[in-house]
């Protein structure tokens, strides 16, 4: 079974970005020289990516595609012939369900995805899609903005695998999904 992986910075009060997307409040590589916050090992582990059209949209504002692994974006809105010629090869659009694309993923061979945009890392873990999380706390308070979490049916309990702080004050926990 393909398992879900989140890698995601939130402020300290759980935000992923302010209630208009921005996402300017999240600290620059040069924060900690030379440090990238385990992020390139990750990306190494993943078989490709899958997330939200908000996140998409967002993504499409840097001035070149940020992903190097494929992308699968899910939309119910979207589809391919929105996508860019320069991005056609890495992004695909997709209408499933999460529990079928995981299933669809499998097919292709790949056993692990990144999962990434606050309402589809929600979904997810609805459906007990996400193995787990690295959450990388921002020493910010943003007071609105777009959560992290949100509804459950139950409660996802939850291992915390270790938590490192880095000299910037950012704090990054490991939770594994019981
Ligand atoms: N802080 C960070 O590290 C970080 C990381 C990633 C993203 N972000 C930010 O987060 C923001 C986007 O997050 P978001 O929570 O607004 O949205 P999102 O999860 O990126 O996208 C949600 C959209 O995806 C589509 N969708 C299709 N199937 C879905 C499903 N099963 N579950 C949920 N959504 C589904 C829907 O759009 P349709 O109407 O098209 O169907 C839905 O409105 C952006 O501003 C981005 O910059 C921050």
């Amino acid at each position: 079974m393909t398992t879900g992986h989140v890698f995601i910075a939130t402020s300290l009060d759980g935000f992923i970005a302010r209630r208009d997307g921005a996402i300017d409040w999240l600290p620059g590589l040069e924060t900690d020289p030379g440090e990238n916050y385990g992020y390139d090992g990750f990306i190494e582990s993943i078989d490709g990516l899958v997330m939200g059209r908000n996140s998409f949209e967002k993504a499409l504002e840097f001035e070149t595609w940020p992903y190097s692994r494929p992308t699968i974006v899910l939309s119910h809105t979207l589809d391919d012939m929105a996508l860019r010629g320069d991005i056609r090869k890495a992004v695909e659009i997709s209408r499933l369900a999460p529990g079928d694309l995981m299933a669809a993923l499998a097919q292709r061979g790949w056993s692990r995805v990144h999962v990434d945009g606050g309402k589809v890392i929600q979904s997810f873990l609805r459906e007990g899609l996400i193995a787990d999380m690295v959450i990388t706390r921002v020493p910010v308070l943003l007071g609105a903005g777009l959560p992290l979490f949100g509804a459950l049916p139950a409660d996802v309990s939850l291992a915390h695998d270790e938590t490192r702080a880095y000299p910037s004050g950012l704090v990054q926990s490991r939770y594994r999904v019981r």
